[in-house]
């Protein structure tokens, strides 16, 4: 990797004075040119994008290629791919694109298959009720224990295959909440039901306390013979799954060039595999490596991953835009923007560059989003009137899965039309044309009108898919993690490491000792205050 600082890059300089001159280009001029639409769209495969509602002109376009050439975007994917220890802090590479590639010369190809075809008996055989509970039932729940990346993109993908699932019932248990481990196991029968405790470290808190409150709850009902039955564990910490209980042909192992939140693809995925069986397991992991072919081989200037992270860093960098809105308009993907929140600001939330120096120009994004149409009535109002730039991506799919054309006819209309609002937006004149037309006096006119325009201007850009199938989300999901990367390139970070949430977690363990002894605590005065009240309660 080159650590360029990238505002002293030339093509930065040039991007800047660039600004200038567009900041108050309104797309609707930039519509002008008809052949705009075709000029900014990347065709491939099953996906369209077209970036043509965004902020940008082909000079845009050719200084933002440019940034990425002087930062040595071309070499970091080659380090990227080839197994260099990017993430520099912790000593690791960054290989969680070969859990997904097929070929000969894959990375560590062996294991890899070794563990995948384990995951594939493992689940072949809970599906067909083959492995049978202790007392000799068939599994029908599934419940997965886990935090952050070792549940996030489990229940992401499990929701937005509900599609392709089968009979098993999936539920996830992340939060230390004792409440929401009680509301899970509540109805579950311990007989039938197979835990996955899943942890690439097997040291957080969260993910251990629910697993020993789970394991309680069960010996209770079932006795510690029983366990080997019914609980398995995914991590790279043997030892610690032994002293909890878990014999070791109960164990999927994953490895230390996994990172947490890009273990999907790895035995994080269990029970994923387990939902919707092994073989759309394969077709995720094998839609997300084509992701992976064309971002190592397309050429920049038609490379889905690299223009999308550019127009992010084009926002986030010149137009001083805080956040970015995703929204699926398909309810399968509702949690994805969820998913997106650990994958992007975990990873690019970084304030020193790759050289310790710390950064004064602007990086991660803020992530938030839900999908459509529900979104529309409830934050569209800020991004279309407030006065916030929020770049969004939509994401929609030609075809429903149950072939409701009415309703997904209604669906889509939405998609196309909110991306044609943002970006026409409503004049003062076409208000007042609109409300005269309507009989409304000229009186209200007066008085109505300003609250009725819309400044468009709003840029977004549309992520049109055939169909919502498991190959299809695979490249989805790898289109953001390689958008990911791209900018962490260009911002000069570590995108691959998660040191800001270590803080938190030392000092929550050093609370928890402290209630004990709460007068010879050494805390500020409210943090004092309030653990006083809480332990009064
Ligand atoms: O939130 C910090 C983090 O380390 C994430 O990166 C990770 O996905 C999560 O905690 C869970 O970690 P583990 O899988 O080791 O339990």
């Amino acid at each position: 990797m080159k650590n360029v600082n990238p505002t002293q890059t030339k093509a930065w300089q040039q991007l800047q004075l660039h600004y200038e001159t567009i900041k108050s280009t309104h797309l609707k001029t930039l519509f002008e040119d008809e052949n705009r639409a075709k000029t900014f769209t990347i065709d491939w495969q099953d996906f369209l994008v077209d970036y043509s509602k965004n902020r940008i002109s082909e000079e845009t376009r050719t200084l933002l290629l440019q940034l990425a050439e002087e930062v040595g975007l071309a070499e970091a994917i080659d380090s990227y791919f080839g197994g260099d220890a990017i993430n520099a802090t912790e000593g690791r590479a960054v290989m969680h694109t070969a859990l997904r590639d097929y070929g000969d010369n894959a990375f560590a190809k062996a294991e890899v298959s070794q563990v995948k075809s384990s995951i594939q008996q493992f689940t072949d055989r809970i599906i067909n009720g083959e492995h049978k509970g202790a007392t000799g039932k068939k599994i029908t729940d599934v419940v997965n224990i886990g935090i952050g990346g070792s549940d996030l993109g489990p229940v992401m993908v499990v929701e937005a295959l509900q599609y392709y699932k089968n009979h098993l019932n999936t539920h996830f248990i992340s939060n230390v909440d004792g409440d929401h481990v009680m509301e899970i196991i509540k109805d579950l029968d311990p007989e039938t039901t197979l835990f996955v405790i899943v942890s690439k470290t097997f040291t957080t808190q969260e993910t251990l306390s629910n697993a020993t409150t789970v394991r309680e709850w069960f010996v209770n009902a079932l006795g510690e013979k029983a366990i080997g039955s019914h609980f398995v564990a995914v991590s790279t910490n043997l030892e610690a799954i032994q002293n909890f209980g878990i014999a070791s042909e109960n164990v999927f192992p994953m490895w230390n060039w996994v990172g947490g939140r890009f273990s999907l693809w790895s035995s994080v995925g269990l029970s994923i595999a387990l939902a919707v069986g092994y073989d759309h397991f394969e077709a995720l992991l094998k839609g997300a490596h084509e992701m992976d072919v064309h971002f190592k081989q397309a050429p920049f200037d038609n490379n889905i991953p690299v223009i999308t992270a550019l127009l992010s860093v084009w926002y986030n960098n010149f137009f001083g835009a805080e956040s970015e809105a995703v929204i699926p308009y398909t309810q399968y993907l509702h949690r994805l923007p969820a998913y997106l929140q650990q994958a992007i600001m975990e990873s690019n939330g970084k304030s020193v560059d790759r050289n310790g120096n710390l950064i004064d120009y602007e990086t991660g994004n803020i992530i938030w989003g839900e999908p459509g149409t529900n979104s529309q009535h409830a934050f569209f109002q800020l991004i279309h009137q407030g006065t916030k730039l929020i770049p969004a991506d939509f994401i929609g799919f030609k075809k429903s899965l149950y072939g409701n054309t009415d309703h997904h006819d209604k669906l889509m209309a939405n998609f196309f039309a909110q991306t044609e609002a943002l970006m026409n937006g409503k004049t003062i004149d076409e208000v007042v044309r609109e409300l005269s037309k309507n009989g409304v006096s000229q009186k209200d006119i007066e008085q109505l009108s300003p609250f009725k325009v819309f400044s468009g201007n709003k840029p977004t850009t549309t992520i049109l898919i055939d169909k919502l199938t498991p190959a299809s989300l695979g490249a989805l999901i790898a289109m953001y993690e390689h958008k990911i990367f791209v900018q962490g390139v260009i911002w000069n970070i570590y995108s691959y490491d998660q040191w800001g949430v270590e803080l938190g977690k030392q000092l929550a363990k050093q609370v928890l000792t402290d209630f004990n002894d709460l007068e010879n605590a050494h805390h500020d005065g409210s943090t004092q205050q309030l653990l006083t009240l809480y332990k009064k309660s």
